[in-house]
Formats: C-alpha cells, structure tokens, sequence
C-alpha cells in the first residue's frame, strides 16, 4: 500500500507514521510527503527520512483552480492507495475527492460531528465539554464531513490550555492514525 502525506506544520503524526514505517510496525510505502506553503518542519524532517516531498504553494497560484489541478496532478504522480490529510489544513476541490474516491483520509483533533474547523481544540474548550478527542475520517469536500473510521476520546482536565489538551490529543491521534493505517495496510 502507498500513500502520500499532506502537511501544513509541524508533521508530528507524520513523524509517528514515517516512525512506525522504519520499524518495520506498518507494512505500507510513504511514496512522498506533499505540503501547501513552503518551509514546513513536515516537509522538512520526511526529507531528512529520505522520503520524496513536493510543495504546491497556495500562494503562487492567482486562481483558487489552478491550485487545485496542481495539487490533484501533484499527488496523482505518485499513484497512492491512500492520501492522508496529517495536519493539511485546506479543502480540497471535488476534483480531488473524486479522484480519491474512499481513499482521502483526515484527522482532525475533536469528536466529529463536534467541532469542526481549523479551532476544534479551542473550541471544544470554550464551550466546557468534559470529553473530546480525536477523529479520522474519510474525507469528502466539506469542512472535517465524511464518513468516520474511528474515533478516540480525550478528558478535558481541570486547567488545561489549548496548548496541552492537544498534546494529549495528539497522542491519542497518532495512535489512532496508526490503527486505522494498519488495518487499511491488512496488517
Ligand atoms: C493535528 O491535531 C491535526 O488533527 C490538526 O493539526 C494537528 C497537526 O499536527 N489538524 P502535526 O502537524 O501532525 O504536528
């Protein structure tokens, strides 16, 4: 199995992934990592892996659709089974959903349908839920909608800030992230 990992930041479950990869935990090829902005430490450190990395800049692109057909080329050019949304934080065209019909994954740091968009930590805090968690889910062109593969749950505790409720969402992400690629892997 082949995927390509879409980043915008810093790629830390893409580090568990290209981890889990190199220990040999995960029976799948990383074919490249792909961001949307330059000097991302996603990018970064899977070239620092030795993986194939490509960046498709959003700003370089006047029309919001050439974007769009230059990422879908982008990714295409790799062939993947599967494309993985780690951290990307743009909606992809419907070009590009349907090309990877069933085969687009996110995660996403809330209990989805709860929160969605770009803030779902802080906004999970802000409204006072004692429980969120973390989300992966097949991605279609709306804002975190589609079909949900698997979710954990995350205590909100007394005093946490933004900062150290998604840190300990994070590591439930990367684990979960990991499962559903394994079992997507057969392994
Ligand atoms: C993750 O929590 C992801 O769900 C959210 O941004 C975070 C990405 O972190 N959209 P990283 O880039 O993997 O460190």
């Amino acid at each position: 199995m082949r995927i390509v990992v879409l980043v915008s930041g810093t790629g830390s479950n893409l580090q568990a992934v290209i981890d889990a990869v190199d220990s040999g935990s995960l029976p799948l090829e990383i074919a490249a990592v792909g961001a949307d902005r330059h000097h991302t430490l996603g990018v970064e450190r899977s070239a620092a892996a030795g993986l194939e990395t490509f960046v498709v800049n959003f700003k370089d692109y006047a029309q919001r659709s050439d974007w769009d057909a230059a990422l879908l080329s982008a990714v295409a050019a790799h062939q993947p089974d599967y494309v993985v949304s780690s951290g990307f934080m743009r909606i992809v065209a419907p070009t590009f959903i349907d090309a990877f019909s069933g085969r687009y994954i996110n995660t996403h740091p809330a209990l989805l349908p709860a929160f969605p968009g770009a803030h779902g930590v802080r906004d999970a805090l802000a409204y006072g839920v004692k429980v969120t968690g973390c989300t992966v889910h097949y991605a279609d062109a709306g804002v975190d909608t589609g079909p949900i593969i698997a979710q954990t749950p995350v205590a909100v505790l007394p005093g946490d800030t933004e900062e150290s409720l998604h840190e300990r969402i994070k590591i439930a992400e990367r684990e979960l992230l990991l499962e559903v690629l394994g079992s997507l892997a057969g392994a």
